[in-house]
């Protein structure tokens, strides 16, 4: 009988044990990163944690709109609803605070056995002062606009405003002070995002005379010390002689990356949650030069100024990727960028249309904290084309179909994950045969395979599976034990070969189980396969399926 490691098996158990506390009153431990051997980890009650999430739409953050967000939330079996708290919300008239949207989410949530990761919408919703309170966003001279070149103020909220910071922060420090008190004894949020695609799309930095000054400062050392400069310049001085071409946009990340960490480390002092930014991205594959004509959104944490968010940013976690580019190899490129030893891979928004849905296998197996389809919410409203067209059943299918099979053992994957065990592939644009460098084995993935035999036998079938006329493959495995796997798949073909100490020796499939995982993280196996369903590989049709499996050399 497949037996789990005892350390995962504890950590199931003290996840349960701290659930049970919360539900008594008891206060469960503070959610938090951790980090071992480069990999990280999301803890909540006490153990690893996935987030299975989806992001609800922007507009949904009132009570009346929870109503559309929860069927949806459901349907996917998500186990975390991103969701917004806006600063015009919570502070209508200045310095009289509401937090009862706050109250009626955290209950609703609670209902749902859902957790929740809230988005301070503050002075930046995707570069725009749009979510600030009426009595701000409006009155230039007490909180400044930035500045083009020419002196005109634009639509962005200048970084340098020292009364927005004053009063975002003070908003920001009154809502984390109400969940704490809200919260603290059960933790159904888990994660704070601070600001939402910060950045400014007109211009490389602000020109405003505060930030002038600041320009002409010399580079802080915590800067200096983690970005280098990517063409000549000097070890230490201003901007402009440190980092040359690239100083105007470094210059307005740090710009925004001082103001959030205000906000985050005043949150924080307050009730220590975990806290990220997100990020509009730049494409991870365009060479990199110097912000021009909009080429991107110079300000947000885009990948080539990680460094400086985290020099001048120490109380925010992850830097994270909002992935609304579909094209297999830019996701494949933007996970590299943003996962590092020093930053968690989170995922905290992607297109919500069915081509996204195979990044999942693939995000979750790289020991992503998380993922979040956007606009997963049944308000009408659709954001084609970066999204879905529709905002229904369909919209939310394919999501919830891997949803479902990752949510019984979201505890176990976030373990394995955090141990380096995992991995995953979705099927790439090109449709072609991928592997995966397993510890002794090695895994081929392929697409559009029918579930028998070798395409190499029939050369002249034309023929193509239904549902596979798109690429939406992926496969995400867990090595559980030397020769142990569960592997979780749609769409595609995996076969394991023989690698490092196996290289080479003949292979056999010991046993393969077709089955799932129960709420306290024991494997119940459903079927047995063999014969057919084995002697060309594995195969996933449509449906996602786990598979235990146990391989043997002979
Ligand atoms: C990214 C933003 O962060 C979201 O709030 C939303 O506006 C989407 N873009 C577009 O639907």
């Amino acid at each position: 009988m497949f037996t789990f490691p005892r350390s995962i098996a504890a950590a199931v158990v003290a996840a349960s044990l701290a659930s049970l506390a919360a539900q008594a009153g008891a206060a469960a431990p503070l959610p938090q990163l951790v980090q071992k051997d480069g990999r990280h980890a999301l803890m909540v009650d006490g153990a690893p944690f996935t987030i299975l999430g989806v992001q609800a739409h922007n507009s949904s953050n009132s009570v009346a709109a929870l109503k559309q967000v929860w069927p949806a939330v459901m349907d996917v079996h998500a186990n975390t609803l991103e969701i917004p708290v806006a600063w015009e919300q919570v502070e209508p008239v200045e310095g009289k605070f509401d937090f009862s949207y706050v109250d009626a989410l955290v209950k609703q949530a609670r209902q749902h056995k859902v957790r929740l990761v809230l988005l301070w919408f503050g002075a930046w919703k995707n570069t725009t002062p749009q979510y600030m309170p009426g009595w701000a966003k409006f009155d230039n001279q007490r909180f400044p606009r930035m500045v083009d070149k020419a002196g005109k103020p634009i639509y962005c909220m200048s970084p340098f405003g020292e009364e927005t910071l004053k009063a975002d922060r003070k908003a920001f420090v009154a809502f984390m002070t109400h969940l704490r008190k809200l919260d603290e004894d059960h933790r159904t949020v888990i994660m704070v995002q601070v600001e939402n695609e910060m950045g400014t799309y007109s211009q490389a930095r602000d020109y405003g005379a505060k930030a002038e000054a600041a320009f002409r400062q010399a580079v802080p050392p915590a800067v200096l010390a983690r970005k280098k400069s990517p063409v000549p310049g000097a070890a230490s001085g201003t901007w402009s002689e440190v980092y040359g071409p690239y100083a105007d946009e470094y210059f307005h990340a740090w710009s925004f990356a001082r103001y959030v960490e205000e906000l985050a480390k005043a949150g924080r002092a307050v009730y220590n949650l975990p806290m990220y930014v997100n990020n509009n991205l730049r494409d991870p594959l365009a060479p990199i030069v110097p912000w021009k004509n909009e080429n991107f959104v110079p300000g947000g944490p885009t990948y080539d100024v990680i460094d400086i968010y985290k020099a001048a940013a120490p109380h925010i976690d992850i830097a994270a990727p909002d992935i609304y580019q579909p094209e297999s190899a830019k996701v494949a490129a933007d996970l590299d960028l943003f996962q590092r030893p020093d930053n968690a891979l989170m995922v905290p928004e992607m297109g919500n249309s069915a081509n996204y849905a195979r990044y999942l296998y693939q995000i979750l197996g790289r020991g992503s904290l998380g993922v979040a389809p956007f606009g997963i919410d049944y308000f009408d409203y659709s954001n084609f084309p970066l999204g879905a067209k529709g905002t229904d059943k369909a919209m939310a299918e394919p999501f919830g179909n891997i949803m479902a099979v990752f949510r019984p053992m979201e505890r176990l994957w976030a373990k394995w994950a955090f141990e380096g065990r995992t991995h995953g592939v979705a099927e790439s644009d090109e449709r072609t045969p991928q592997t995966i460098a397993l510890k002794n084995w090695k895994a081929t993935v392929s697409f559009r395979e029918w579930q028998f035999g070798e395409k190499t036998w029939f050369p002249d079938l034309k023929d193509t599976p239904a549902g596979t006329e798109t690429p939406n493959g992926g496969v995400a495995i867990a090595q559980t034990g030397d020769n142990t796997f569960i592997i979780v798949g749609q769409y595609a073909r995996i076969k394991l070969d023989g690698d490092g100490v196996n290289a080479g020796k003949p292979s056999l499939w010991d046993r393969v189980e077709e089955g799932h995982f129960d709420g306290a993280g024991k494997w119940v196996m459903e079927r047995l396969w063999n014969g057919d369903q084995v002697d060309y590989g594995l195969n996933f049709k449509g449906k996602p399926l786990v598979l235990k499996v146990t391989i043997a050399t002979y």
